[in-house]
């Protein structure tokens, strides 16, 4: 497929695989995706399985990601993790506000402009999640919400560090649900957000950011989905979780 910006596909694991499991997918993953060149291709492992996965795909084309990190670089917050801890397993890109973070720990988009921050700080780059609900788009919000949720999210961050960060858009009920977005939905989505990334930083940055599409992403879906001018990758969960099923969403978005 002959397009404008480089494809970045993602597995987020979310809270799957333990370490056993995990070296497990990786190897068939290893095996099926030898020879791709012509994607990105990151694994997003829960923070248990980083140290293992890491070693795994050192001397594969698949990069590492986590799911979470703090906006603190050390000190007293029980339970977070900082990231230079992430950059001793290899990390090189971080998820940001992904809906179930948003809807279960309540993060806003301030708080995820300043993990944005701390990420881009450590030279490690965001994949910041946004996205409508099914209330929302019903409710013709869709556009207000993404803008509120992409100006909040990205803010402070310089036109450098944008061209650096990857954007997710997953429709909220599109995830898990076996209900994606058609394609003309997930372009309609994408070329509004990248409409304003052109208000908020400039054509040429908006030009070089990469957009990902998330939510219900599978092999058979993957390659019309791809073809959308604004597409420019997947953000996968359920069908990541499968060395032949994530390998063939790579293969077909080619
Ligand atoms: P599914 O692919 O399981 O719908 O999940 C999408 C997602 O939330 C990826 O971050």
């Amino acid at each position: 497929m002959n397009k404008e910006r480089k494809l970045i596909v993602a597995g987020n694991w979310k809270m799957n695989k333990t370490v056993a499991e995990a070296l497990d997918l990786v190897r068939g993953l290893k095996l099926e995706l030898a020879n791709v060149k012509e994607v990105d291709v990151v694994v997003c492992p829960p923070f248990t399985a980083l140290e293992a996965v890491g070693k795994a795909v050192l001397d594969s084309n698949i990069r590492l990601g986590a799911q979470n990190m703090s906006e603190h670089n050390v000190g007293a917050h029980t339970g977070e993790i900082a990231a230079v801890m992430l950059k001793e397993f290899s990390v090189r890109y971080v998820i940001l506000g992904h809906s179930e973070r948003r809807q279960d720990q309540k993060e806003a988009d301030a708080l995820i402009a300043r993990k944005a921050a701390a990420v881009h700080g450590a030279a490690l780059k965001p994949i910041i999640c946004v996205g409508e609900t099914l209330a929302e788009r019903q409710a013709g919000e869709m556009q207000k919400v993404l803008e509120t949720q992409v100006r909040g999210s990205l803010a402070g961050l310089t036109g450098e560090q944008m061209e650096e960060s990857i954007i997710a858009y997953e429709p909220v009920w599109a995830i898990g649900t076996g209900q994606t977005a058609t394609t003309a939905q997930a372009q309609e989505a994408h070329a509004f957000i990248r409409g304003l990334l052109v208000k908020m930083f400039n054509e040429t940055v908006a030009r070089r950011v990469r957009i990902q599409y998330g939510g219900s992403v599978k092999p058979s879906n993957a390659r019309e989905l791809m073809s959308q001018p604004d597409v420019d990758g997947a953000l996968v969960g359920g069908a990541s979780l499968e060395a032949r099923s994530f390998a063939d969403i790579i293969k077909n978005s080619i």
